[in-house]
């Protein structure tokens, strides 16, 4: 080496008299006290955000009633008054669609689905340890196809990165302060809060939200010790009568969070894309996974699994190896591997891209047999896992 350069790395060495956690530290500070000055400049504010409203037809099939039913309702009561869109058709919120249920459930119970005595708070763990494998999308449509069908839905977003979130509105870096994740509902050090007072309310009727932000990783670092287990499971214990099902979606990483949320589900889902990299990565985490759902068990932990579902998602049922490879977790798993799956589809992208599900998004705004197509598919997916959820509750499905 030249002695220009050996001085040079030497001069480097020396210069940095300021340790870089300590440089870190002050381009963190001074880059949010910039984004606390312009933020709200820089990304529309989240409060306005409202979910669409339903034409009667929909409105109808959702309650589970007939169009001329909902009609004839309509007119006989006078306190439901739905609004008049575009030409003159009529307009459901969600509210007033559980309005309408509520009224039925006076006659008929049925119509209303909540939980009733004896029914277990249900909480399902979207996982996989791959990143992109189409866990947040499918949290969101299922956490939404529930509150469409009038269950009370608490969402729980584990990953630091916060995509869940995003899909309700929340942005992380503006709206969500220091222990306002779970991560306030599990620590131990002064700092924390009961899970009821960090759950929002969200744009989508029916669903509240505990988002996620960057201090879950928290968890992972020791700031939060052992027993984290038991903690998610108790601070979730402790909103249980105010919701029917929780949906969780975790992070891509099989940390404390990840299985806390494992520990406290009665259902655990886990996504699959049907490709070979994906099952090789799948093994090794699913072995994992056994081993530390096994250990929690051995030292006493109280394990309440009432299903186990692999969900096949991206999928394009005209690739022939992505066929074969579900025809090979179907010979390995059995039933289950979910019957159903969630196809790899542009709606789906162009509504994720503009920060909504595709039951947010509704029919007008995107191709129409493209969208009914795929809601179909989604609809096929979470009926399923309701399905599993009433099994679970003992109803006849
Ligand atoms: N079935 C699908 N069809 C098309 N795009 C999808 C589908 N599922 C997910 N995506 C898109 O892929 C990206 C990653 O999906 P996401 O659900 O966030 O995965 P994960 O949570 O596992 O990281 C998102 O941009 C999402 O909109
Ligand atoms: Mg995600």
């Amino acid at each position: 080496m030249s002695k220009g350069a050996e001085s040079r790395i030497a001069g480097r060495r020396t210069a940095s008299a300021t340790p870089f956690d300590a440089v870190i530290a002050a381009h963190a500070d001074a880059l949010t006290r910039q984004l606390a000055r312009v933020g709200h400049r820089l990304t529309p504010p989240a409060t306005r955000r409202e979910l669409r409203r339903f034409p009667t037809g929909e409105a109808a099939r959702l309650i589970g009633i007939t169009d001329a039913y909902l009609r004839q309702l309509i007119l006989s009561d006078e306190e439901l008054e739905p609004e008049k869109g575009p030409a003159g058709r009529r307009q459901f919120t969600l509210e007033q669609i559980n309005d309408v249920r509520r009224r039925l459930a006076r006659t008929r119970p049925a119509y209303l689905r909540h939980r009733r005595d004896g029914e277990h708070l249900q909480v399902l763990a979207v996982t996989n340890v791959r990143g992109r494998s189409g866990k947040t999308t499918a949290a969101a449509h299922l956490a939404q196809y529930l509150a469409l069908q009038g269950f009370r839905v608490l969402a729980v977003d584990l990953d630091p990165q916060a995509a869940l979130s995003g899909l309700f509105g929340c942005r992380p870096e503006l709206d969500v302060g220091v222990s306002q994740t779970l991560y306030g509902a599990v620590r131990r050090d002064g700092g924390e809060r009961p899970l009821s007072a960090l759950v929002r309310p969200t744009h989508f009727p029916g669903i509240d939200l505990v988002p996620g932000h960057l201090e879950l990783m928290a968890c992972e670092h020791g700031a939060v010790p052992e027993s984290l287990v038991g903690r998610v499971a108790a601070a979730l214990a402790g909103v249980s009568t105010d919701y029917d099902v929780v949906v969780v979606d975790c992070a891509a990483q099989l940390g404390g969070l990840t299985l806390g949320a494992l520990c406290a589900a009665t259902g655990i889902l886990v996504t699959v894309q049907p490709q070979m990299l994906d099952l090789a990565g799948m093994s090794g985490s699913l072995r994992m996974t056994a081993d530390l759902l096994g250990a929690v068990r051995a030292a006493g932990g109280d394990l309440r699994h009432d299903f186990l579902r692999y969900l096949v998602t991206r999928y394009e049922p005209h690739d022939g190896p992505q066929t074969q490879i579900v025809g090979l977790l179907r010979a390995l798993f059995g039933e289950q591997v979910m019957t159903h799956a969630v196809p790899l589809s542009a709606a789906i992208a162009e509504a994720g891209a503009s920060g909504r599900t595709l039951y947010e998004a509704g029919r007008e705004s995107l191709n129409r047999q493209t969208y009914d197509r795929t809601v179909e598919a989604l609809d096929a997916v979470n009926a399923e896992i309701a399905g599993q959820i009433a099994q679970a509750w003992g109803r006849a499905a």
